[in-house]
């Protein structure tokens, strides 16, 4: 009888990408199935996410339910991985005894012989090592497209290039649960890149905490950087889009910034956050840049690509941020004109710098903050979508609606998903479509030519 694996995921694409490598690895080295229902499982896994409280609460409710399946399975297995995992280790198991193996991003490779050692102990396991890149060495070849469990939707894939990050702003966990950054080598990249654009995916994104930090050793023992990366990477035939996330604003090289005038092959969209308008804001949260400073990196990047739409991530009501500081922000958005942004509510992070910050914003002040950012946001954002309006959009066809399979959706260059009328063999192929009209998220359009 086949094992019945189930993973919840939160958090991040690098949790995303994570989850689907635990498939990959129960898979080939288990025979487990992957199904996408907790209550038919025989091993459930959480692939947790702790940047904000918000998200690790979840955690927490989650398992408590997983616990009652538990009882009425007792071979049922738990396993708690990911982010929270790696900062709370045996924490988890304290405080959730019937948990029975932890493990951290960098050890998902290893989940078999934690299983097997939870099965013949009869002891919860953990391991919330950083080994070097061998997790990359140690997860199977990736699932073809089509296939269950393939980690790609049609056409579109994602490469991880490098784990962690070592800029330590003052307010994240990321570095503390990811460990350092690590590139993985430049050679082991391309591989990748090359078996998947061999399975028909034309479009990658390539992904890491901070990819434009990137220093991959190439077999030569030389070291390259990421816009050489990209370079290549976009060179490469079957790649027929290109895109990355997420970038820091002080790695965006002129190099980098040059390939946006003579790539065609780079998607002119740019998630670049920025956190803050306020330099006295962005100092003590260690961003290393000023609001000027970022928006210089911005004037660059439209030189070279005057259409690139840039997001954000901002964090509001960070410790000591004053009205001014908070209009500073406000005052970015517009000058830079974003497209599309998430924004969030400081959330004090066990062990980090901020955490121990004073701190005498009310709440209801920062949420009124956060009301007026998001309303600005979605205006720009609507404002975007407007002008998109009539415009023919090259667009990726990644999925097939479940109710109705003449409704395809797809992603235009700058990252907007589109609805709209088409057949299922259009799937994974790049389509014109123009676009009808726009709301926020989502833009309905039309097909203008057939592959
Ligand atoms: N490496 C990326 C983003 C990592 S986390 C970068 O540096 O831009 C994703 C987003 O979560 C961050 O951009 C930030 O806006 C938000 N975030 C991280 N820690 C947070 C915290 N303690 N409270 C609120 N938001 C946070
Ligand atoms: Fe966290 Fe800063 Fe690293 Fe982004 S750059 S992951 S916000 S420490
Ligand atoms: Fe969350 Fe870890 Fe990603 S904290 S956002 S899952 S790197």
């Amino acid at each position: 009888m086949q094992i019945k694996l189930y993973i919840k995921t939160y958090g991040c694409q690098m949790n995303e990408y994570d989850s689907d490598k635990m498939a990959d690895v129960l898979r080939a080295g288990e025979g487990m199935v992957l199904i996408d229902n907790a209550e038919e499982a025989d091993v459930i896994l959480f692939n947790t996410c702790s940047i904000r409280e918000k998200a690790e609460e979840k955690v927490f409710s989650d398992l408590g339910r997983a616990r009652i399946l538990k009882q009425g399975k007792p071979g049922l297995l738990i396993g708690v991985g990911g982010c929270v995992a790696s900062q709370e280790g045996d924490t988890i198991i304290k405080r959730a005894p019937y948990v029975d193996v932890v493990f951290g991003p960098q050890t998902l490779h290893r989940l078999p012989q934690l299983i097997a050692a939870r099965r013949a102990s009869g002891k919860p396991q953990m391991d919330i090592s950083f080994p070097e890149i061998e997790k990359f060495d140690h997860v199977p070849k990736s699932v073809p497209i089509g296939v269950e469990g393939a980690q790609t939707t049609h056409g579109s894939a994602f490469v991880s290039i490098m784990e962690g990050c070592s800029k330590y702003c003052t307010y994240c966990v990321v570095p503390y649960t990811r460990g350092e950054e690590m590139s993985r080598p430049f050679a082991d990249v391309l591989r990748e890149v090359e078996s998947l654009t061999a399975q028909g995916v034309g479009e990658i994104t390539l992904l890491g905490q901070n990819v434009n930090a990137y220093q991959g050793v190439t077999e030569d023992g030389d070291t390259v950087d990421f816009a050489f990366l990209v370079k290549v990477v976009a060179a490469m035939p079957g790649v027929q889009r290109l895109r990355y996330t997420t970038s820091h604003p002080r790695e965006m090289s002129q190099r980098l910034i040059d390939l946006y005038a003579t790539t065609p092959k780079l998607a002119g969209h740019l998630h670049l956050p920025v956190q803050s308008g306020s330099d006295r804001v962005l100092a003590a949260m260690k961003r290393g840049y000023t609001a000027l400073e970022y928006k210089s990196v911005v004037r660059k990047l439209r030189a070279a690509r005057p259409d690139i739409s840039i997001t954000s991530d901002f964090i509001i009501g960070f410790p000591g941020e004053t009205d001014a500081d908070f209009e500073a922000t406000m005052k970015l958005i517009d000058d830079v004109g974003f497209d599309a942004s998430f924004s969030f509510i400081f959330s004090p992070r066990p062990g980090t710098p901020a955490a121990e910050m004073a701190d005498d914003t009310p709440y209801a002040i920062k949420m009124e903050r956060l009301h007026r950012v998001q309303a600005r946001i979605a205006e720009l954002e609507r404002r975007v979508s407007d002008a998109m309006g009539g415009s023919v959009q090259r667009v990726l066809v990644e999925n097939i609606s479940r109710k109705d399979a003449r409704e395809l959706a797809g992603r235009t260059e700058n990252n907007r998903v589109v609805n709209f009328a088409g057949s299922s063999g259009m799937l994974g192929r790049y389509v014109d479509v123009r676009i009808l009209s726009g709301t926020m998220h989502t833009l309905r359009g039309e097909l203008v030519t057939r592959p």
